[in-house]
């Protein structure tokens, strides 16, 4: 099972942005967490990381063939792109969307996801933890739809 890890603009730089709604973790501690997580799993990991809304877009492209399911954490381009939304319309690949915030209880214009109604479900406020909980959630749902 391969499962591809997108993070979209400035999630780079976590660790030292706004540590009051994003935690201290770096991206790479969560990476080195979702990385021993899937391994318990079994799971192939691919990640990605990228402040360009076109590079993020081929990422999606890229999906198809290579990943068998996808946690997206989009960050800005949730709320703002048609293209990321475009992309994922175009290929057909399941994913968890992520967030480190309850963008549902930010200000007005992060509480719209151009995503949410193409995923398969939505991790938001848990912090850097939602990414482990997306990962268990997207084996399962993976795993059940095998069987
Ligand atoms: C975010 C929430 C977005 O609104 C914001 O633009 C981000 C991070 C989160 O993980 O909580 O960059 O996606």
């Amino acid at each position: 099972m391969r499962v591809a890890v997108l993070n979209g603009p400035n999630l780079n730089l976590l660790g030292t942005r706004e540590p009051e709604l994003y935690g201290t973790e770096r991206l790479e501690d969560i990476e080195r967490a979702v990385r021993a997580r899937a391994d318990e799993h079994g799971v192939d990991i691919s990640w990605h990381q990228t402040n360009h809304e076109g590079e993020f877009v081929e990422h999606v492209q890229g999906l198809v063939g290579k990943a068998d399911g996808a946690l997206v954490n989009a960050a800005a381009l949730t709320h703002t792109s048609l293209a990321v939304r475009d992309a994922f319309l175009a290929i057909n690949v399941p994913f968890v969307e992520v967030h480190l915030s309850n963008i549902f209880a930010r200000e007005p214009e992060r509480r719209h996801s151009q995503l949410a109604d193409l995923a398969t479900g939505i991790v938001a406020g848990f912090g850097a933890r939602g990414y482990i909980l997306a990962l268990d959630a997207m084996v399962s749902y993976l795993r059940d739809r095998a069987a």
